[in-house]
């Protein structure tokens, strides 16, 4: 196996995580990163002494012994033009969620990827978390029988929530019950989604950014189960980018309870009180071991480039699970559920605003 040089466009909070990560990795003939922000750009460099570090990501485009990108920036209107450069340049591509910012945005990319023949997947790192795979396990060996619901309740530090419905319009729909679609419709595989209906509840975020602190979503998957999703950012701060999770999946022979809460890690200091730790959605380094999913899921992706294997996340799920959220924010707009995949009268609507 030949180790590749790799490169990651954007080396921020998640950015960061795969920096260090990919400078373990025997995998990594050299390291490249790009991040805009000088003072960010030398501390990554710092802790993952790459081969090359800039300011500019054409330097990436350029440099055609860079095989493999990671593309992490924020904000996510940036997702769109960098992804199709590095497809352009023949490179294989990792890129955070969302996909794109409109569906032709993704489709576009699919394209580019499909005709390169290069592996392109969108991170959705839930997959690597062990309960899920677990679930997807014991759904797949028929432990559980007929699906017939599923069920899964996020919350976020109201922190967080502050930095994401702020540098971009997009709502707790859009940007945390995302992952929760993605590894929900991959449980229920070959179920698709043909009805949403959400609902969104204002507090704490709407003076801050206008934003709903909570929405509840419930789609109808083809063969008549019911998924149900919660998605919010308005918990306390508990610990940076602290993320909460309660999951039940039930089936004809068998339920399946996760408890993603992470209160089985309880941290109580005399300085700052009560602290779940490694309680973040990518999770964290932790000395030699990487608590959570990103590190997990950044090495598969470089596997599956190095040795031809099919990537975890297809880009055509991502566009399923975004036209599903673009429907709920519909819906959520119009106060009435909305029919998949989305009609040209429901993509009208959107262009409009959420109004018929
Ligand atoms: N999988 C997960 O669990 C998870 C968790 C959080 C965020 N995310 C996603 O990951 C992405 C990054 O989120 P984050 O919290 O790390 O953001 P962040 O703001 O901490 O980092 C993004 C970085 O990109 C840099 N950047 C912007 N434009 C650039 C450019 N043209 N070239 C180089 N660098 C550029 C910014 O300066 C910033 O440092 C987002 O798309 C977000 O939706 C995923």
């Amino acid at each position: 196996m030949e180790p590749v040089e790799v490169g990651i466009i954007g080396t921020g909070w998640c950015g960061g995580i795969r920096a260090e990560t990919l400078s373990r990795s025997a995998l990594v003939d050299k390291l490249h990163i790009c991040e805009i922000r000088p003072d960010r750009l030398a501390e990554v460099q710092k802790l993952t002494n790459p081969a090359t570090a800039t300011l500019d990501y054409q330097d990436f485009i350029k440099n055609r012994n860079i095989k493999v990108v990671y593309i992490c920036t924020t904000p996510e209107q940036t997702h769109f033009s960098i992804t199709r450069d590095c497809l352009k340049a023949g490179k294989h591509v990792l890129l955070e969620k969302p996909i794109a910012m409109e569906l032709w945005e993704a489709d576009e990319l699919i394209t580019l990827a499909k005709r390169g023949g290069l592996k392109f997947t969108i991170g959705y790192s839930q997959r690597f978390n062990t309960k899920f795979a677990f679930a997807k396990k014991k759904i797949t060996d028929g432990t559980l029988g007929k699906p017939v619901s599923a069920m899964v309740s996020r919350h976020l530090s109201r922190t967080l929530g502050k930095k994401i419905a702020s540098r971009v319009k997009l709502s707790p729909v859009v940007m945390e019950s995302t992952h929760d679609l993605d590894f929900v419709f991959w449980l229920l595989e070959p179920a698709k989604p043909v009805r949403v209906y959400s609902q969104g509840s204002y507090g704490y975020m709407q003076p801050v950014n206008g934003s709903y602190d909570v929405m509840w979503s419930i789609v109808t998957m083809d063969n008549g189960m019911v998924v149900t999703i919660g998605g919010g950012w308005n918990l306390p701060p508990g610990y940076p980018n602290y993320c909460t999770t309660w999951v039940e999946i039930l089936g004809t022979e068998g339920a399946l309870i996760l408890d993603d809460t992470h209160r089985d890690n309880w941290l109580n200091t005399v300085s700052e009180g009560t602290r779940f730790p490694m309680s973040t959605m990518p999770g964290e380094q932790v000395d030699h071991v990487f608590a959570g999913q990103m590190g997990p899921e950044t090495i598969h992706f470089l596997e599956a480039c190095i040795m031809n294997r099919p990537v975890m996340v297809t880009p055509e799920s991502a566009r399923m699970v975004m036209e599903t959220y673009t429907a709920a924010d519909l819906s959520a707009a119009l106060n009435e559920p909305v029919d998949l995949p989305l009609s040209n009268e429901a993509l009208a609507a959107i262009a409009a605003g959420g109004k018929r």
